[in-house]
């Protein structure tokens, strides 16, 4: 495992890190609790040390099972925990709506400290930026909790670089969570520079696009339940088709260059580009995460990343970015 310096906070986190989304159950068609407890440990054994979660994940519940989980097998010492806040939900779970407000923050960030069965998160982050909240007030409210000790470093998630200005004009911002992946660049251009330049840390999520990238995805796959990629247009046909084309030439490609498979390949572009510090890798089963060490001793040169830019042009031929899953902003009053 690859493990690399936090920004400035002393913290050092495994290359690959951990997503938990899944394991909270909710639009990921349900959770087995058993299996994602063996999953963490297995994920930690493997040299995993960063685990994402959030509040919303299950609506607390990807947060009880992890902290379980490191309770269960003495391991909270050894990871970094990151979870996030400011996202509100309604008492049936089927409304989910963004709300940073000091308020919110302040009373989420106690649930989730009990939830996790700690005295301090590691990393806390704005889970989406909130129209109807002054940014100026989100980031007094992270620095409060900083300050406090509640928190170890302060994060915000899919931040474009102008809230991140904005932010940072009132309180240090240590990391910042944007969707990356082989199929979803779009945060290459300025996101990831940005926080290159100005030392701030970046967890990516999606690393193998909701599993699209795992080499086991086929167009036959149900999804149970809620599960969002019922939802999501890179699953629909007929664009399925073409990304499923260009992952199994990347996997041809993977093999044939690199002696491994489309998931390897996928995480190692990743962790190639510039401005990248920890890629999360979404699962809820041990068996997802038994290869994390697939990562390790090699990198990409410029003719493979070129090729592997070739590939994806000629099959995806009407791409699609990951906005459908931004929740909406509050409504007004
Ligand atoms: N900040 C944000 O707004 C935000 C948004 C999204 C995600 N995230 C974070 O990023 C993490 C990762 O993203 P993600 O969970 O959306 O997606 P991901 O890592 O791209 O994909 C995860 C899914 O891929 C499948 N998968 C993983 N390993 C596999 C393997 N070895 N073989 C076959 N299938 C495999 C599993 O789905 P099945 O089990 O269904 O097959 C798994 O749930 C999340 O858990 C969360 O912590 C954050």
């Amino acid at each position: 495992m690859e493990y690399t310096e936090f920004s400035d906070t002393g913290l050092t986190v495994s290359r690959i890190g951990l997503g938990t989304w899944a394991i909270g159950g909710w639009m990921w068609g349900g959770t087995d609790e058993s299996e994602a407890v063996d999953a963490i440990r297995h994920a930690v054994d493997r040299g995993i040390n960063l685990i994402d979660t959030a509040a919303v994940y299950g609506m607390g519940h990807s947060e009880s099972i992890v902290g379980r989980a490191l309770q269960r097998h003495g391991l909270r010492d050894q990871v970094v925990l990151a979870t996030k806040g400011g996202l509100n939900w309604s008492e049936d779970h089927t409304q989910v709506w963004r709300e940073a407000t000091r308020e919110r923050l302040e009373r989420e960030v106690e649930d989730s400290l009990r939830r996790l069965g700690t005295e301090v998160i590691d990393v806390y982050q704005v889970h989406w930026p909130d129209p109807q909240t002054p940014v100026e007030e989100t980031a007094r409210a992270m620095e409060s909790l900083y300050r406090a000790g509640k928190i170890r470093a302060i994060g915000v998630s899919n931040f474009d670089t102008s809230a991140m200005d904005a932010f940072r004009e009132v309180a240090p911002l240590h990391a910042n969570q944007p969707p990356y992946n082989l199929f979803e660049r779009e945060v290459g251009d300025q996101v990831l520079p940005y926080c290159r330049r100005n030392g701030i840390a970046t967890i990516t999520y999606g690393a193998l696009c909701r599993g699209m990238l795992s080499g086991r995805m086929h167009s036959e796959r149900r999804f149970d339940g809620d599960d969002l990629r019922n939802n999501d247009p890179k699953f629909q046909q007929p664009r399925f088709a073409q990304y499923l084309g260009a992952v199994a030439a990347l996997d041809a490609f993977a093999r044939t260059h690199y002696g491994c498979d489309v998931k390897a390949l996928a995480l190692r572009w990743l962790l190639d580009q510039p401005g990248h510090t920890v890629a999360l890798w979404g699962a809820r089963r041990a068996d997802q995460i038994s290869d994390a060490d697939v990562i390790d001793g090699w990198r990409l040169d410029d003719d493979a990343l070129a090729a592997i830019d070739a590939i994806i042009a000629e099959h995806v031929t009407d791409p699609v970015g990951p906005e459908f899953m931004a929740p909406p902003a509050r409504e007004a009053g």
